[in-house]
């Protein structure tokens, strides 16, 4: 009877053995990422990273003026009119809240960043490359500029 058992164990342990290596050989062949080459895909063509979009905004009186209209009529309802980030709006959306434009993050984007924003929306925020002509995007941030700086505390980001 032990010898039996013995037998059972040694052929089971082969037999494991063997498909284990197929296995192996198997996943040694399949289509895989070189280590020591990129692993990362091919980003799409026109893909620009962040931090490293181009264009600024203008800063002469006409373009702040026509971005606060802009401003008022497009943004504040969620940013709030101060810009501040509250309004009813941001009290009661789910998800990240509007944050503050005179102050904390949106202060350090780059201009560029922060029209690519507002062309293309972020989570919430809606995108306005549909309706907004690009003249209007920058005159905006030309507006957000020239607000005075507001320490705020900062937003979940
Ligand atoms: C429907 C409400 C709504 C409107 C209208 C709106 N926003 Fe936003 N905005 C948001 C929300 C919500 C966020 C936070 C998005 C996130 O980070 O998830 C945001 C984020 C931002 C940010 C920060 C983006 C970042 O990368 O952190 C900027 C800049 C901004 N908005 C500018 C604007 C400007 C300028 C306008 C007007 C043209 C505008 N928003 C209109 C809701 C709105």
């Amino acid at each position: 009877m032990r010898r039996l058992i013995w037998l059972a164990l040694v052929f089971t342990a082969a037999s494991g053995a063997c498909t284990g290596r197929a296995d192996f050989e198997r996943m040694r062949q399949q289509q895989r990422a070189d280590p020591f080459g990129p692993a990362m895909r091919v980003p799409p063509s026109g893909a620009v990273r962040y931090g490293q979009r181009e264009g600024a905004a203008a800063d002469d009186s006409e373009a702040v003026a026509k971005g606060e209209r802009v401003f008022l009529s497009v943004c504040a309802v969620c940013h709030g009119a101060d810009a501040s980030g509250r309004s009813v709006v941001a009290a009661n959306i789910p998800g990240n809240p509007p944050p503050p434009l005179n102050g904390g993050h949106v202060t350090a984007m780059t201009d560029a960043d922060v029209f690519f924003v507002i062309s293309h929306g972020r989570n919430r925020m809606p995108a306005f490359d549909w309706s907004l002509p690009a003249s209007d995007r920058w005159a905006v941030i030309a507006y957000l500029r020239r607000l005075p700086l507001v320490p705020h505390a900062e937003s979940s980001q």
